[in-house]
């Protein structure tokens, strides 16, 4: 079967991960504290994507891929309170131009997880007034490459952005508060409806959101597991949606893995035999089932992320196949999947792991895995 016409293959990756020398964010300054990232490293070189970003075409190019995920920096376009950096746009512009010429696709991130520190040190989005400034920034950039951006997508997920750093504490700025974590998640959903606002008012193109998808199920076949997946689902992912969901003209589903929720201890636990590097389950047939719950808000739907820590090599060849297997399967029985951008296009900074887990079908410096011609080679099968 070939997959609907215009359908994007591509690869997403985050502009904090690959750039370096993001000075101006937050998370920069919070890389620098011992213990905070595993191998105690930090993003201050990461990809040199800031000077490299031929080269990621040429990847992207090299493997036949015709979209690409990666995101604008809000730290770069304004590293002070109103004060826009009309370099770094052109900056942005040129790749935007490049990946055009190419024939790619392009869908620009707008928010992923880091921020300008000006915006932190106001309590970044705990700060209800923050929403405002964000669509601020988001009206500028659409205003400026409106007209060289296909899809644009406001926010990357807000249930991890809130979990890992307002409930955990691993990421940037390391609040563990169960109270804090869902006033995040409120108001990052409240940003997004004031950015799509602000961005439909100047541009043509769809404007929607990237939600982390994680597929839940009890732990044992009772009454008291599987009200507690109801609760859970409704906590991290509907609760989400719902809201937002006459404020977008697409859903973006990031899907990693299945977890099972249990009333007994351990009441998280990955499902899945096959586990990657950083302790997931490899379970893909999730991303059939993340589609298919997805499709009640009636949504045009894009696999924003999905993709496996895997320094080997070892199950990434099985993982794309599987991921094409689902994604046929889903599009068999109606779905409306318009892309699919593997996570990710080189092993980065990953977040608080650092540079040990390594997500790439190329290396860090920029060598391909066997499962770059793998990806190739389901690209030219799968392509109209
Ligand atoms: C997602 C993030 C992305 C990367 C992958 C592995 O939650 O959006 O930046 O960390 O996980």
């Amino acid at each position: 079967m070939k997959f609907p016409k215009g359908f994007l293959f591509g690869s997403a990756t985050a502009g904090h991960q690959i750039e370096g020398k993001n000075i101006n964010s937050d998370w920069c300054d919070w890389e620098q504290f011992p213990g905070r990232i595993v191998d105690g490293s930090t993003s201050e070189v990461a990809n040199d994507s800031w000077n490299k970003w031929r080269e990621d075409i040429e990847m992207l190019e090299s493997t036949h891929q015709n979209a690409y995920r990666f995101s604008i920096e809000w730290s770069r376009i304004e590293p002070n309170r109103g004060e826009f950096d009309q370099e770094a746009v052109e900056h942005y512009r040129q790749i935007l131009i490049e990946l055009k010429r190419k024939n790619i696709k392009t869908m620009v991130t707008l928010f992923h997880f880091a921020l300008p520190k000006w915006v932190a040190t106001t309590g970044g989005f705990l700060n209800a007034k923050t929403g405002k400034l964000f669509a601020n920034y988001c009206e500028f950039i659409g205003r400026e490459l409106g007209d060289v951006v296909d899809l644009w997508a406001t926010i990357n997920e807000p249930q991890t952005y809130a979990l890992s750093g307002f409930l955990y504490g691993v990421h940037c700025p390391g609040k563990k508060n169960f109270l804090t974590a869902l006033k995040i998640g409120r108001n990052l959903n409240k940003a997004h409806i004031l950015a799509y606002k602000k961005l439909r008012s100047v541009v043509s193109n769809p404007v929607g959101v990237v939600e982390n998808i994680a597929i839940f199920e009890p732990a044992n076949d009772n009454f008291f597991d599987k009200t507690f997946v109801r609760i859970i689902n409704y906590l991290a992912t509907i609760s989400f949606i719902a809201p937002i969901s006459n404020h977008t003209d697409f859903l973006g589903i990031n899907y990693y893995f299945k977890v099972h929720v249990g009333s007994n201890k351990p009441r998280f636990a990955f499902i899945g035999e096959r586990i990657n590097d950083i302790g997931w389950g490899i379970v893909q047939d999730g991303l059939y089932t993340a589609i298919r719950q997805n499709q009640i808000w009636r949504k045009p739907i894009y696999i924003t992320e999905n993709g496996v820590a895997d320094a080997g090599d070892v199950h990434r060849p099985k993982f794309l196949k599987d991921a094409f297997h689902y994604l046929e399967k889903a599009i068999r029985k109606g779905a409306d999947v318009r892309g699919y951008f593997h996570w990710t296009l080189m092993d980065n900074f990953e977040w608080a792991n650092g540079y040990t887990a390594k997500f790439g079908l190329f290396t860090r410096d920029r060598k391909p895995r066997k499962s770059a011609k793998v990806y190739r080679d389901l690209i030219d099968k799968y392509r109209w």
